[in-house]
């Protein structure tokens, strides 16, 4: 994939349904009892793997139009896949559906690409082997072989790592523990699960005591109904941060998801004085969901301090950090970024994706264990590589409409991974 320069982004793109919630919605359908029609799912390639092993699962799934219809066998109706479950470069598939086979009666095997081959697992095989499932894996990583128990063990478990994808393949498992499962995180990441557990009609207790405790119990029933997935605010991130360094630029993103464990990037847009309007806000499926209008151009900084992101904050746009990077080259003073080692473990390693693609572009660059320091830099056009990485991907095409010259991707089709049609809805915007 070729860009050049741009002179400014205008319009109304049409992004995909939210991944994350996608996911959960599809999953938790089909352990409710009867059909969950949801509208507006994903169709990235992420959610496709979540879908078909469903179907490898037993569960009918139905593509009809834009909508996905979940035919929910409920919690114990799920069958012996034949072959082995394919999770493709999700790894919110791998993890989530893991949660949920370790309490079944039956064995199976997950695996993914090469990429998801080489992620960590053993945060999620340790908790749910606690719970009483034989998971073998290579080395804690893919292909998992589960050996699922039902009724599994409830356990009480401090989660090691801010991680949502932990979190829910515990609380998923403790819909088929014999008591009360509960996971206690230091730092809040995406709460989803809590809230797609809410909306098909299952309590989710919540306490604030040394962390926050979120728990669940079984014999809840599962109800199926009609939802509709807001849209992506991540997929949305790289035309809000094109918008902001774009003078002249005016973005419309309809719908878009807004839950606060995902919306961090908004608050750090504005506190860099870029002009961000909420302009109406809803809910859906238990989500909050707004229309955000995002207008170029960077304010003044109130100070000569690069502007820092870390701690607490991270997990919460743990997904728009290789965009940020790029917007971090365009502010007056640089962005620092750290307390984000977690980065080292996602489809790429995106610490090192990041930094080597900036230094092709001639931006000044250091690289820490747990982020970087990015001085404000002129990009110049280059070959750049997506490390098969789809954030990358995306993150770096943003960086090419910003560059002096051609910038060139390599391996760019891999942004089919979240935002099927990327590039054109990019060309769409781009004047
Ligand atoms: C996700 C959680 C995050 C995020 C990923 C999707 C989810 O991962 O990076 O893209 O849907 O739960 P971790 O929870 O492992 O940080």
């Amino acid at each position: 994939m070729r860009l050049r320069k741009a002179l400014t982004m205008k319009g109304v793109p049409r992004l995909p349904g939210d991944k994350s919630i996608s996911h959960r919605a599809a999953l938790i359908s089909a352990i409710a009892t009867g059909e969950t029609r949801i509208n507006n799912y994903s169709a990235s390639a992420d959610c496709t793997s979540t879908l078909q092993c469903l179907k490898d699962l037993g569960v009918p799934v139905e593509v009809d139009s834009g909508s996905v219809v979940v035919t929910g066998v409920g919690r114990s109706g799920l069958s012996r896949p034949e072959g082995l479950l394919d999770c493709g470069n999700s790894g919110t598939t791998i993890r989530l559906l893991a949660g949920i086979l370790a309490g079944q009666k039956f064995d199976s095997t997950l695996t993914g690409d090469s990429s998801l081959r080489s992620r960590p697992m053993e945060r999620i095989t340790a908790p749910l082997t606690e719970m009483g499932a034989s998971i073998t894996s290579t080395e804690g990583k893919a292909p998992l072989k589960i050996q699922g128990r039902d009724p599994l063990r409830a356990i009480d478990y401090r989660l090691p790592i801010a991680s949502a994808q932990i979190k829910s393949a515990v609380l998923l498992a403790g819909l088929n523990a014999d008591g009360v499962t509960t996971v206690v995180e230091k730092a809040p990441t995406r709460d989803h699960t809590e809230r797609m557990l809410e909306w098909f009609g299952m309590s989710v207790g919540r306490e604030e005591r040394d962390g926050m405790r979120i728990s669940v119990s079984n014999g809840q029933p599962v109800s199926p109904g009609l939802l509709k997935v807001p849209a992506d605010l991540s997929a949305g991130s790289f035309f809000m941060v094109g918008a902001a360094c774009l003078p002249g630029a005016d973005i419309t993103l309809e719908g878009v998801g807004m839950n606060t464990t995902r919306s961090a990037i908004v608050d750090v847009l504005k506190n860099l004085g870029v002009a961000v309007e909420i302009i109406e806000s809803s809910v859906e499926c238990n989500e909050p969901v707004a229309t955000i209008r995002v207008r170029g151009g960077l304010g003044n900084p109130s100070n000569d301090l690069p502007s820092q992101i870390n701690g607490t904050i991270i997990p919460n746009l743990i997904d728009e950090i290789p965009i940020l990077a790029v917007l971090g080259t365009q502010l007056p003073n640089g962005l620092e970024v750290r307390d984000a080692s977690e980065l080292r473990h996602k489809e790429s390693d995106r610490i090192s994706s990041i930094v080597r693609n900036l230094k092709l572009m001639g931006a000044d660059v250091t690289e820490y264990a747990d982020g970087f320091h990015i001085k404000p830099s002129q990009l110049i056009g280059a070959r750049l590589e997506s490390y098969g990485d789809h954030r990358i991907a995306m993150a770096f095409a943003i960086a090419g409409l910003l560059a002096d010259g051609e910038t060139e991707i390599a391996g760019a089709e891999c942004s089919e991974v979240s935002f099927p049609g990327f590039f054109q809805t990019l060309q769409g915007v781009v004047r």
